[in-house]
């Protein structure tokens, strides 16, 4: 039988995860699975039935009554919709965390992100693939950049998209959320021991690419 390959790439926020993970799902013809959209669109979830994203039990009250998953283009989906839009408002932003923190959400979204690359070749990006959802995952890229350096490209990518905010703002959000995301008990952020990692701060996109497409190749993916 063939065998599926798969690459897990984590790291903290706005570590440029999403971008190179799709040159690289491109370039290759793999799946390539945003996991984090899946966070925001349970969080997304969570405010359009007026529940409170801090209070756990009631954020957990929808596991198994809503779908989250991906059309043909590749588009996030809740119950069947596109809502790759809405996944990225500043709602869903401040309150994704605290969503990602409860263990119950996390394994009900876990158990999707299996399925998808059970017989799929995958690139999966986030911040426990590595770790926890395909713990034996061929390549493993531990993507990491300054919190400066981070801030100042959503910042960026913010002014692109007409959206108003400070670079002050982006620095206090790439920090809370590298602090929540990586002090969660359950699946904290953390590089896997047979990770490999590569700091971004002063690289191209196009240089963390090749770097990786090089390693992948070297390990027989493609
Ligand atoms: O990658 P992103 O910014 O879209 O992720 C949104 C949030 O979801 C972020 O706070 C971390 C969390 N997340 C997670 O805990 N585990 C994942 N596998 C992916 C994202």
């Amino acid at each position: 039988m063939k065998k599926n390959y798969s690459i897990a790439i984590d790291g903290p926020s706005a570590s440029g995860k999403s971008t190179v993970a799709k040159i690289i799902a491109n370039k290759l013809n793999f799946i390539y699975v945003d996991t984090g959209a899946m966070y925001r669109a349970y969080t997304y979830a969570v405010l359009k039935a007026n529940l409170d994203p801090k209070d756990e039990k009631a954020s957990e009250s929808l596991i198994g009554k809503i779908e989250i998953s991906f059309d043909e283009n590749n588009h996030i989906t809740l119950n069947g919709v596109d809502v790759s839009k809405e996944v990225r408002s500043n709602e869903v932003a401040d309150n994704v965390s605290y969503i990602a923190s409860y263990k119950n959400i996390r394994l009900f979204l876990v158990e999707s992100q299996r399925k998808i690359a059970q017989n799929k070749n995958v690139v999966m990006d986030g911040r426990d693939i590595g770790t926890y959802v395909l713990d034996h995952a061929d390549l493993k890229i531990y993507q990491v950049a300054t919190a400066e350096e981070r801030a100042n490209r959503r910042y960026k990518e913010n002014l692109e998209k007409g959206l108003e905010t400070s670079y002050e703002d982006c620095l206090h959000n790439v920090n809370k959320r590298d602090y929540i995301d990586s002090h969660r008990s359950f699946c904290p952020l953390h590089p896997a021991d047979d990770s490999i990692e590569i700091n971004t701060t002063d690289m191209t996109i196009e240089e963390v690419t090749n770097k990786i497409l090089q390693i992948a190749k070297e390990r027989g993916i493609y």
